[in-house]
Parts: C-alpha cells; structure tokens; sequence
C-alpha cells in the first residue's frame, strides 16, 4: 500500500474541513511508515502512539464536522452521525484488541482505514460541501 498523496479534488471548498482532512492523511502516512520499519526496536510503542493520535484525531476532526452540520442546519446531518459512529464502532473494536495484544497492527487494518476514510470524504463529506456552498460556507 502506498502513501496517500492528497488529490485537490478530494477538497469539499470549506477550509477547516479540509485542512483537518489533510491533517488526517499526514498522520495515516506516518503511522503507515511506523508499521512499515520493522527496523525499529520500539516499533510497537510507536505504532500504538501513533494509532491513538489517528483516532483520536480522527474524534476531533468528526466532531468538528457534525458541530459545523449543526450550526448550519445540515439536511442529512443524521445519516451522516450514524456513518462516523459506524466508523468509530469498527475501529475502536480493533484497537481494542491492539491494545491487549491480540493481534498486529499490520496493513489489512490501516487498508481498512484509509479506504473508508477517503470513501467517506470523496461522496459524504463532498455533499455536505456542496450544501456549505449553496450558504456561502
Ligand atoms: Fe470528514
Ligand atoms: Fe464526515
């Protein structure tokens, strides 16, 4: 799997979100890098770190979004909550088991990750920049 190298075209045209978006995609990267350097002697307490920070990143940055959906009476902002909790329930799940060892930190996770993320803010996160358009946001 490669670095994601951010596309202009994945921008929804609202700054913060999209400067969280970018945000995000730096620290994918590097915890990418963590679980690729095996040559690392504390690998495991850096990819843990690391995958904290993703998440709870990743809890800022949807917050951020559902309080500006708020503020702006976003339409679909309910189906949208429930598509960050799904995210969330199914992530936290794994890291749980990070946590107690049970298994590896390893690509078929960060895969998962990154393709829901980059999914979600090619079509859900895109409409709700279209809808901040239409209110000058
Ligand atoms: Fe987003
Ligand atoms: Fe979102």
């Amino acid at each position: 799997m490669d670095d994601i190298i951010w596309d202009p075209a994945w921008d929804i045209g609202n700054e913060l979100i999209d400067t969280q978006h970018l945000k995000w995609v730096r620290i994918f990267n590097r915890l990418h890098k963590a679980v690729l350097s095996d040559a690392d002697v504390n690998l495991d307490a850096v990819q843990k770190s690391t995958l904290k920070e993703i998440l709870d990143y990743t809890n800022f940055h949807f917050s951020s979004e559902e309080d500006l959906m708020r503020e702006t009476a976003y339409p679909e902002a309910h189906s949208h909550w429930r598509l960050h909790k799904e995210f969330n329930n199914m992530i936290y799940e794994k890291n749980r088991t990070v946590e107690e060892g049970d298994i590896i930190l390893n690509s078929a996770l960060l895969s998962l990750m990154k393709n829901w993320l980059l999914l979600h803010i090619q079509i859900e996160d895109q409409k709700f920049g279209q809808y901040l358009q239409t209110l000058n946001r």
